[in-house]
């Protein structure tokens, strides 16, 4: 009898929760909106992290949307509506105009049982203003520019160790091998560390900087959960880091804190900007109050500009290397405007020679086209938006999402676009193009705040890497680059082998 009874029960679950996601996914066919046919129960993502990135699945949605020629179409992330928007001109408005309806991302993230994860790139609305308002003048090419010998000198370091390795063996992993340069330069701006990340391999910034990407603590279904119910999550005391991470990276920050209020050590880095910032509220040159900020805030600051710092740009930079491997016409070209710099500055690089390095800077913009790090941009409803000249209402806490990878690769702004082309960045041919088709680091008041040091930092890696080797395609080399299936940047799945001799 009481089995009979269970079986009903557990039927009768079943069927309202079919009925229920059903109902659901005519989300947007009842608002009259252009959607794609999502399958049950997984809705139009069914494939994410298990056999691709996001970055293919929303490139096949983009195309659906584009031959529809609408301006926004929805789609669902399981039974969540999720609704892309197309139109440079809308995505325009959102990013800018309109940004007080889309300020947050809706990142998860618990400062109470996870301090780390609450860093700029997650938290929202006032605290994300005062702390991004603290943090701009960090990100100032006066401030670059302070930092700018600390990674001529962590470069110059780099170019030696890779000389080492290529007179044992000339078949390198570039991926890897750039993940240890760019830790080093972040290691030593925002901490204020020498990691010497090249010369040991089991370096624990290395290490803990890939867990903190490559290993999520929970199953892609349970994170999306803590997203959408990011209340219950925090209540229930979820975190987004692993522990060993957090503890790791605020054990180094407190570190570095102690040590250099004991010392009084003063290096012209982020870190120092920060300390200033947690001691006065105020910034030394305009004495101008802007707020203190804790410890806590600190070392969020400092994770994220690390994490977000050392991936995205070695991603860059790994796949401009493959790209001028496989075009060795594009890599002379390259070599040849570095050259000219170098030669013009008795032989070194200047901060401001940096800046004018126009056919590097138009290869290092054609990679982030054809692989953007950061493969989409998100944002979610702060208020109910209604879409400017339609009916549609977003409402408040609803999901958008603007497919940059997507985009970079639609044959109307970027024709034949499989072509690795960088006279596609040539100041002519940018000025012919809505620069809203091409956004590798988002756009309005939450574009990337280390946009400036991320190109400054692969601009001197790949200028002195070009002087001194070149790069050519060898029998390990994947062609074409397979991409990561879990990880949030776009990185190669297995690397990137190239031979690499040295000039
Ligand atoms: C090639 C290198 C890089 C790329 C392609 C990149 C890309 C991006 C993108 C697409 C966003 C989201 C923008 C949006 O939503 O509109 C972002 C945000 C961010 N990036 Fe970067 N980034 C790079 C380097 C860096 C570096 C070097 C740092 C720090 C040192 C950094 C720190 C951040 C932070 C803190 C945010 C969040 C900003 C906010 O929400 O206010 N990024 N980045």
């Amino acid at each position: 009898m009481a089995l009979v009874a269970l079986v009903w029960i557990v039927g009768i679950l079943l069927l309202a929760s079919f009925l229920w996601v059903k109902k659901r996914f005519n989300f947007w066919k009842d608002r009259g909106v252009e959607f794609i046919e999502p399958e049950f129960p997984f809705g139009n993502f069914k494939t994410l992290g298990k056999v691709e990135h996001i970055a293919p699945i929303t490139r096949r949605h983009y195309d659906y949307f584009k031959r529809k020629a609408v301006p926004f179409g929805g789609v669902f992330m399981l039974t969540s509506p999720l609704l892309y928007i197309l139109d440079v001109k809308l995505i325009k408005t959102i990013l800018v105009k309109d940004f007080n309806y889309f300020p947050n991302r809706g990142v998860y993230f618990n400062e109470k049982d996870d301090p780390l994860s609450a860093h700029m790139f997650a938290i929202e609305g006032q605290k994300w203003k005062a702390l991004r308002n603290k943090l701009s003048p960090t990100f100032t090419s006066g401030r670059i520019k302070m930092t700018f010998p600390l990674v001529v000198d962590v470069c110059r370091h780099f170019c030696d160790h890779v000389s080492e390795v290529v007179l044992k063996e000339n078949e390198v992993e570039m991926h890897d091998l750039l993940s240890r340069y760019t830790i080093d330069v972040i290691g030593t701006c925002a901490f204020g560390i020498e990691c010497n990340s090249f010369r040991d391999p089991d370096n624990e910034f290395r290490r803990y900087g890939k867990i903190a990407f490559d290993k999520l603590p929970h199953s892609p279904l349970v994170v999306y959960l803590m997203k959408a119910f990011r209340s219950y999550a925090n209540a229930l005391g979820m975190k987004q880091l692993h522990d060993d991470v957090s503890s790791f990276f605020t054990k180094v920050v407190k570190d570095t804190i102690e040590y250099r209020e004991t010392n009084n050590v003063v290096r012209n880095d982020f870190m120092d900007l920060l300390l200033k910032l947690k001691n006065t509220g105020r910034l030394e040159e305009s004495g101008e109050e802007i707020g203190k900020l804790s410890f806590e805030e600190i070392a969020a600051q400092a994770f994220i500009f690390f994490t977000a710092g050392y991936d995205t740009s070695s991603t860059a930079m790994t796949y401009t290397v493959y790209e001028l491997a496989l075009n060795q016409e594009v890599q002379e070209k390259a070599r040849e405007c570095v050259l000219k710099t170098f030669e013009a500055n008795n032989g070194s690089l200047t901060y401001e020679s940096v800046a004018n390095m126009g056919y590097l800077d138009q290869c290092i913009n054609e990679t982030l086209r054809k692989h953007p790090p950061v493969a989409i941009l998100e944002r979610n409803a702060d208020k109910d938006y209604r879409i400017p000249d339609s009916d549609l209402i977003i409402k408040k806490g609803r999901k958008i999402m603007i497919p940059t990878f997507a985009m970079h690769y639609d044959e109307d702004y970027f024709p034949n676009a499989e072509l690795y082309d960088p006279d596609r960045f040539s100041p002519e041919e940018v000025a012919k193009r809505d620069p809203y088709c091409y956004l590798p680091f988002g756009e309005g008041p939450r574009v990337c705040i280390g946009m400036r040091f991320g190109t400054i930092q692969a601009r001197v890696g790949l200028a002195n890497l070009l002087k001194r080797f070149r790069f050519s395609v060898c029998e390990r080399t994947q062609i074409p680059v397979q991409y990561s299936r879990t990880n949030f940047i776009l990185g190669p799945a297995n690397g990137v082998w190239l031979k690499v001799d040295r000039l």
